[in-house]
C-alpha cells in the first residue's frame, strides 16, 4: 500500500522574512524558528546567508543560525549563494545548506548577478564543503514556471537546470514558481519534463501563492509523485527580486489540504496556527514592496 505521507518543508523565516518591510528582531526570528519545530516541523529553513547589501532582512544570519537551539530530528538549513555563504553558515552550525538558481537567464542576473552558468559554478566550493560537514544540499530552480522578465518558463528548461544540479551533487530539487502565476496544467507540464532527469523523491515543489492556485499546482505534483512541498508560515513571503511575487503558500494551509486528504503530515495544526497568528502580529501583512537593487 502507498505510503500516505508527505514531508512539508518550512520557509517561511527565510522566504517570509527575507521580504518584510517591518523588521523582525533576531530574538523573534529565533521564537518563531522554536514555535514552528514546536509545531513539529521538521525541517526549517532558518536564514540565508546572502549579501546583507542585496537583502538587509537576513543581515542577522549569523546570530540567528548560532542562536538556536538544536534538537533532536530538527534540521535548521540556511539558503547560501557561494561558498563564502556556506562557510559562514556552516561555522554558525547550519545543518543543511540550500542553494539557488533558475530556469531564466534574466531572473539568475536580477537575482544574483550572474548567469546561471556562472551561478552552478559557485555551487561546486559549496557542494565540497557541504561533503566535508555532511550535510545534504537542496538545490532552488526559481522561475520554474514563469519569470518576471522572460514571461513562461517551457519545461525542458527546468528539466536541464535540474540536471546540471543533480549532476554537480545536489541531493534535492526545488522546483520553484516564484510568481505564483503557475496554473496546475503548466505544473503537470513541467513536474512531467522534471521528473524524466530528477527522481520523483528527490524533488520538492516550492509554490508561491500570488493568484490562489498554490494548492492547485501542489496537488498536481502530488499526482505525479513529488511527496516534498515547502510552505511558509502564516503564507509571509516574496523575492525582493521578483516584481510581481506574493506570499508564498501558507503551511498552515498545506496542513489543513493534506490532513483533509488522509495524507500524514506530522505536523500540530493548532500549534501552527498558533505561530501564524503569532508572526502576522509582528509583521503588518500589507503588500509585499519589492526592493530595487541599483543594478540594472
Ligand atoms: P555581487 O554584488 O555580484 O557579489 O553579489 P560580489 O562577489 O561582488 O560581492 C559583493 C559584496 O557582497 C561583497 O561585500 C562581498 O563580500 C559580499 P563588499 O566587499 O561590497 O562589502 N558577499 C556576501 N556577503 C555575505 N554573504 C555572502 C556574500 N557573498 C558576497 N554569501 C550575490 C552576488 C550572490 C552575493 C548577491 O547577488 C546576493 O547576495 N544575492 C542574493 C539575492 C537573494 O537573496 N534573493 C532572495 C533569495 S532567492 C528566492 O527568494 C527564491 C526562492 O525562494 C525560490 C523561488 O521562490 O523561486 C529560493
Ligand atoms: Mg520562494
Amino acid at each position: 500500500m502507498e505510503l500516505r505521507r508527505v514531508s512539508i518543508v518550512e520557509v517561511g523565516p527565510r522566504d517570509g522574512l527575507q521580504n518584510e518591510k517591518t523588521p523582525v528582531a533576531t530574538a523573534d526570528k529565533i521564537a518563531l524558528i522554536g514555535k514552528l519545530a514546536d509545531a513539529g516541523l521538521r525541517r526549517i529553513e532558518a536564514t540565508a546567508f546572502v549579501s546583507p547589501r542585496w537583502v538587509p532582512q537576513m543581515a542577522d544570519h549569523g546570530q540567528v543560525m548560532a542562536g538556536l537551539r538544536q534538537r533532536p530530528g530538527i534540521v535548521h538549513s540556511a539558503l547560501v549563494p557561494n561558498e563564502m555563504g556556506a562557510e559562514a553558515a556552516l561555522a554558525a552550525g547550519a545543518q543543511a545548506l540550500a542553494v539557488f538558481t533558475a530556469a531564466s537567464e534574466t531572473f539568475s542576473r536580477k537575482n544574483t548577478n550572474c548567469t546561471i552558468t556562472e551561478g552552478i559554478a559557485r555551487f561546486e566550493p559549496v557542494l565540497a564543503l557541504a561533503r566535508r560537514a555532511g550535510v545534504p544540499v537542496r538545490a532552488y530552480v526559481s522561475c520554474a514556471l514563469d519569470c518576471p522578465y522572460e514571461g513562461e518558463i517551457a519545461p525542458d528548461a527546468v528539466a536541464e537546470v535540474s540536471a546540471r544540479l543533480l549532476d554537480i551533487g545536489c541531493d534535492e530539487i526545488a522546483v520553484s514558481d516564484t510568481l505564483g502565476r503557475g496554473t496546475p496544467e503548466r505544473t503537470t507540464r513541467m513536474v512531467e519534463a522534471t521528473r524524466i532527469v530528477v527522481p520523483p523523491a528527490r524533488l520538492a515543489g516550492h509554490f508561491h501563492d500570488t493568484y490562489g492556485r498554490a494548492i492547485a499546482n501542489v496537488a498536481a505534483a502530488w499526482d505525479l509523485g513529488v511527496r516534498i512541498f515547502d510552505g511558509a508560515v502564516g503564507g509571509l513571503g516574496g523575492c525582493p527580486y521578483a516584481p510581481g511575487a506574493g506570499g508564498n503558500l501558507a503551511t498552515e494551509t498545506l496542513v489543513a489540504y493534506f490532513e483533509a486528504r488522509g495524507i500524514e503530515t506530522g505536523i500540530d495544526l493548532a500549534a501552527l496556527e498558533g505561530a501564524a497568528s503569532w508572526v502576522r502580529s509582528l509583521t503588518e501583512r500589507d503588500a509585499p514592496e519589492f526592493s530595487q537593487h541599483p543594478i540594472p
